[in-house]
């Protein structure tokens, strides 16, 4: 479904990523972590085309996704649409046109301007507004909601693009850890019941963990870490975010520890009953 080959990009003599590759053959739940600088973003902007790649290959249902131009590109960019940090929402402008706005891409320059929205349309918004719990904030403006609404506002004028595959750079980083797991199930079961990828740059460990059916860690560029969670050994976790005292990060550090007890039960269960 998805291939990527040897992706990079620089930036002057910076590599922020480079030499990516891997594939994604069925729909799945994927986590990218890594430190801050690690390649995250860069990576995920080069899968929508909002950055150029500087060389490598991207495929997507056969279709080589580098080379698109124009309409075909815009195309491109509402099937894997992407959600942000913050949001990225007209923040005066209510719920409802916010995520109309997901539908930017096809429709007349006149009716964009008159805010001119098909029946059909403002039917679809609002049910899948009902399906994400906030149908009630549909006439509200965006900047009343609270974060965990708003996120899932985008996440609705993403749905709107009807997407293969959803990316989101890091989602839940500016959330309270209730709206972040509401908003992080909330993709859980897009994936699940529609059948779409997600593929989402996650600051914290835990998260990946618990949500992905697949990790990949960035380090440095490089995608020094590919699989299930469940393979995420405390020693897998060092060489993605570096050894030592740089390993005292608050977010991530809890985890390691529950890591390091993982790993002994589970070599006290290779040593049998
Ligand atoms: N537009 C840019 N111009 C110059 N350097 C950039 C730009 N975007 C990212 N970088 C650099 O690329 C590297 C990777 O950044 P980024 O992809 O944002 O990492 P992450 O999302 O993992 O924190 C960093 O060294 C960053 O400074
Ligand atoms: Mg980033």
């Amino acid at each position: 479904m998805l291939y990527v080959k040897e992706l990079t990009r620089q930036f002057g003599i910076n590599t922020a990523v480079d030499r990516v590759s891997f594939q994604i053959d069925r729909p799945m739940m994927v986590g990218v972590i890594g430190r801050s600088g690690a390649g995250k973003s860069t990576l995920l902007r080069m899968l929508n085309r909002l950055t150029d790649a500087s060389a490598g290959q991207i495929l997507f249902e056969g279709q080589d996704i580098l080379t698109l131009t124009g309409r075909a590109r815009r195309a491109w960019q509402a099937r894997c649409a992407m959600i942000f940090q913050q949001f990225n929402l007209v923040p005066r402008l209510d719920v409802v046109s916010n995520v109309l706005h997901g539908t930017l891409n096809r429709r007349s320059t006149l009716a964009t301007v008159f805010n001119l929205f098909p029946a059909e349309d403002i039917h679809k918004a609002v049910g899948i507004l009902d399906r994400l719990g906030i149908a009630e904030q549909a006439a509200k403006r965006a900047e009343a909601l609270s974060g965990g609404q708003q996120q899932r506002v985008a996440i609705a004028r993403a749905l709107m693009q009807d997407p293969a595959i959803i990316l989101a750079d890091e989602p839940i980083a500016s959330l309270d850890p209730m709206n972040a797991q509401v908003v992080m199930e909330t993709l859980r079961r897009i994936h699940e019941e529609d059948g779409r990828t997600v593929v989402a740059n996650l600051h914290t460990l835990d998260t990946a963990r618990r949500y992905c059916d697949r990790v990949i860690g960035m380090r440095n560029g490089r995608i020094v870490f590919d699989g299930a969670p469940e393979l995420l050994t405390a020693q897998a976790a060092r060489e993605i975010y570096g050894a030592g005292a740089d390993f005292s990060e608050a977010a991530t550090s809890t985890e390691i520890e529950t890591l390091e007890r993982a790993d002994k039960d589970y070599a006290l269960s290779m040593m049998g009953p």
